[in-house]
């Protein structure tokens, strides 16, 4: 019997001015799960974490992707997955990605990968369309290719790798559940021209501090006129630990996703360590119970082991 196990990361999507074209890899937490390859058609779903999640594999996010793979090989294969998450669905770091996108990299592993690299991304949208009612790839796409991806468009796909900076990156999850498809609900659909030019500018910014490497520019561009408003007041002592965060040295950050969790970049590993004392600081004066994280960019994306 044909088996793979992958490591699949969290995932920061939006990098707070790109909402759904930018996402990064994060070298924790992450995903481990264990596919096997099935010659009759079906999906079998255990779960090996206690977050009871659905085991039907119509209602499961790594399940209706390997029913996509599965109906795509005209139902002459099935999958039989393992799934042992280590991040909490519905924490803003990219749990539906990571299942989605680990499960459709071992599957097409498993059948010697005659799929290309934006058929799998198809594949794996199929799990955020389920979790989020949409299709997006922003934690998608780095959770499979590693790094920082742009994701230009989604029709047609074109996704470009962005350079890696040398940054290190302090999480904090706040215990309180966010649903992406609630956190989209209360978005304005029209945005002012004043604050497109905004945005516009942070993302050419934020792309550019990237590639050149520019850490000043890096934080200058991380800003989000549009979004971070709204969203923001889903999240308890957001404004508060960003603006913290930032005395204590961060280069900058906000939501991670559709949050709770905030992220920030920070250029050393100690002022990454500090900003973490700061979050916690923060949630512990006003009573949220909270994850932290001070991790780096994963470059590798989806890990084959
Ligand atoms: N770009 C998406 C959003 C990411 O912000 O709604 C959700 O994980």
């Amino acid at each position: 019997m044909k088996k793979v196990k992958v490591h699949s990361p969290g995932t920061v999507a939006n990098l707070v001015c790109g909402f759904d074209i930018l996402g990064m890899a994060l070298s924790e937490p992450y995903d481990v799960m264990e596919v096997t390859l099935l010659d009759e058609p079906n999906v079998i779903i255990h779960n090996k974490d206690n977050f009871d999640l659905p085991t039907e594999p119509e209602k499961n996010v790594a399940g209706v992707v390997l029913l996509s793979v599965m109906e795509r090989m005209n139902n002459k294969v099935g999958f039989e997955i393992t799934i042992e998450k280590h991040i909490k669905p519905g924490s803003g770091i990219g749990s539906s990605a990571a299942s989605a996108a680990g499960a459709a990299v071992a599957a097409n592993h498993l059948l010697g990968n005659i799929f290309s690299a934006d058929d799998v991304v198809q594949f794996a949208m199929n799990g955020e369309k389920l979790a989020s009612g949409v299709k997006h790839a922003d934690n998608i796409a780095p959770c499979i290719f590693g790094g920082i991806s742009l994701v230009r468009s989604i029709h047609p796909l074109d996704i470009v790798s962005i350079a890696v900076p040398d940054l290190f990156v302090t999480v904090v999850h706040p215990q309180i559940e966010v649903r992406t498809a609630d956190a989209r609900q209360i978005l304005r659909q029209q945005v002012l021209l004043k604050d497109a030019i905004k945005q516009w500018g942070n993302i050419a910014g934020l792309i550019a501090g990237f590639m050149k490497n520019d850490l000043d520019l890096i934080g200058r561009s991380l800003e989000d006129v549009i979004i971070e408003p709204v969203r923001s007041i889903l999240i308890p002592g957001f404004d508060e630990v960003k603006k913290k965060c930032k005395d204590a040295g961060a280069l900058g950050g906000g939501i991670s996703g559709s949050g709770p969790s905030i992220f920030m970049f920070s250029k050393e590993e100690k002022t990454a360590k500090s900003v973490e004392a700061v979050m916690k600081d923060v949630y512990n004066r006003i009573g949220v119970e909270y994850n932290t994280y001070v991790t780096t960019i994963n470059k590798k994306g989806v890990e084959i082991l």
